[in-house]
């Protein structure tokens, strides 16, 4: 990747536009099964469909930076009218070989809640079928999709993402941000957010540099990071890939990212962050994040999607960097036996994965300070009914907002709240067969984190009534009317549920 220069981009841009180069577009003319495999790193499918679409533009421009296929230089030419092949490969966009012209970088557009960009990315092992190189900048994958559709979209002032590479989170927040500024540690990852800024026409303040040292001494509303968490053994010959390795030991980076963010968040300030964490033998499989959180000075929330036993997070990373048994075996059992030495020198059992959101909560002049920060430490694993249909930042900033009416709220006043079911949830009850009782009822969250709780008659029935009109009161009121118990033993029995149940968006409070 060259430094971008201002005319071919342009032309670039015009080029995408005129052919209508857009997600939409492509999935529709490769077709749902192409896209399905391209999910699962498979490109032949897709080739395939792009091919027999001839000269139409998108799908031109699809096999050169999408699916590395080999253009003849007409098609080429046919695919880029107004950059041209020519200025394109001096632009470091294609390169030739004896057999025609190609893609030099992938080249894709990302769909996002507040409209698409392009991003440019190096090539990935699934379209160059080799293992990639040690300065790697990563295109959009899977925790970068996982970060974007977790990011709270609320206007900020100025916003932060860690450890850019490409820029795709910066390109992500850049329409509810006033000002981006993006950091990395490698320049050559600058160069391609510089490309991609360029390219989108949008201004980031790019800064080279390692962690939160670009930004010493300033402030951020919000701060979201994929940070390069993957844990590797050290000096063990193994390559040290700048997208995913930040050089520490063990799971240090995150750590000090975790406890050290506060130091750059404005008050009210978010940070959403990626990382993977470490269990070490004779501890429970959270304390050490626990121990984080508390360290961190803010509100803190973390979501572990995953655990790892050592074994599966050698096999993972190494088949990650292009090392596999059939290609090598011996650089195989090298690297396997180096990750397991190096779990086993900290004691390590497990390698957890999952969502990290710091809030620096916001305390009204004049208002005290909570007794204590707000902590919630919970694995979720399966399929988020929210993730990739726009539902998870929702829930995420949902919880935010509750958490900081709850605590403060006494039970009392909660009770005094005429509370609201969110739209999505609905209600099962499972019988035992030709039983007129319930056995078991649960609400379910039809979006965001899918939350399902066991809820008693009493919890069920205030639950079902809560539509705005009637406080907690009143309603514990009237089912204990109905089941012959007292107004404030429903309400002891209910409110602890209740507190959990606006915590997590199935019940709202007011809107002020
Ligand atoms: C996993 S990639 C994330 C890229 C992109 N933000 C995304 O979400 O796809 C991690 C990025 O952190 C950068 N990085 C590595 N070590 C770093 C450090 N010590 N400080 C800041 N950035 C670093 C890498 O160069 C890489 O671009």
């Amino acid at each position: 990747m060259v430094e971008p220069d201002v005319q071919a981009v342009r032309a670039l841009r015009a080029d995408f536009t005129d052919a209508g180069y857009s997600v939409d577009r492509l999935t529709e003319l490769l077709g749902p099964v192409p896209m399905a495999a391209l999910g699962r790193e498979q490109v032949l499918p897709a080739v395939q469909s792009a091919r027999a679409a001839g000269s139409e533009p998108t799908a031109l421009l699809a096999r050169l930076f999408l699916l590395g296929d080999i253009l003849t230089p007409a098609e080429a030419e046919a695919a880029l009218p107004r950059l041209g092949a020519e200025q394109a490969q001096r632009a470091g966009l294609l390169s030739a070989d004896v057999h025609g012209l190609r893609g030099a970088i992938d080249l894709r557009p990302i769909d996002t809640p507040d409209g698409a960009f392009y991003l440019a990315a190096d090539l990935g092992e699934a379209t160059t079928g080799r293992a990639v190189e040690r300065d790697h900048v990563l295109g959009v994958g899977g925790a970068s999709r996982t970060l974007a559709e977790l990011t709270v979209r609320r206007p900020v002032h100025r916003a932060l993402d860690l450890g850019t590479g490409s820029g795709v989170q910066a390109l992500n927040i850049a329409p509810f941000a006033d000002q981006v500024v993006a950091t990395d540690l490698a320049a050559r990852a600058l160069t391609f957010a510089r490309f991609n800024a360029a390219l989108n026409g949008v201004e980031l303040d790019l800064r080279e540099g390692s962690m939160l040292e670009p930004v010493a001494g300033e402030r951020f509303d919000l701060v979201v990071s994929n940070p390069p968490f993957v844990i590797t053994p050290r000096e063990s010959g193994l390559t040290e890939y700048t997208y995913r390795d930040g050089g520490r030991r063990g799971d240090d980076l995150v750590r000090d990212l975790i406890t050290g963010v506060a130091d750059v968040l404005a008050p009210a300030g978010i940070a959403q962050l990626l990382g993977n964490w470490e269990v070490h033998e004779g501890e429970g499989p959270f304390d050490r994040i626990q121990q984080w959180l508390a360290d961190s000075g803010l509100d803190g929330w973390v979501i572990q999607r995953e655990s790892a036993d050592p074994a599966e997070y050698a096999e993972t990373w190494l088949r990650d960097g292009g090392i596999t048994p059939d290609r090598d075996r011996a650089a195989w059992e090298r690297g396997y036996a180096a990750w397991l030495a190096d779990f086993e020198a900290r004691g390590v059992t497990a390698v957890g994965f999952g969502y990290v959101t710091l809030h620096k909560p916001n305390i009204p002049d004049g208002a005290a300070s909570p007794p204590q920060p707000w902590h919630r430490v919970e694995e979720v694993t399966g399929t988020l009914p929210g993730a990739h249909t726009g539902g998870l930042w929702p829930a995420v900033e949902a919880t935010l907002t509750a958490k900081d009416a709850l605590v403060r709220l006494t039970d009392t006043e909660l009770a005094d709240h005429a509370l609201t079911v969110s739209p999505d949830v609905t209600e099962e009850r499972h019988y035992r067969p030709g039983s007129a009782d319930p056995e078991v009822i649960v609400l379910r969250q039809g979006g965001g984190f899918g939350r399902t709780v066991r809820a008693d008659t009493a919890l069920a029935a205030v639950v079902g009534t809560c539509d705005g009109d009637l406080t907690v009161a009143q309603i514990a009121a009237g089912v204990a009317a109905l089941t012959g118990l007292e107004r404030d033993a429903v309400l002891d029995s209910v409110l602890p549920d209740v507190r959990g149940l606006v915590t997590d968006g199935l019940l709202r409070l007011p809107r002020r």
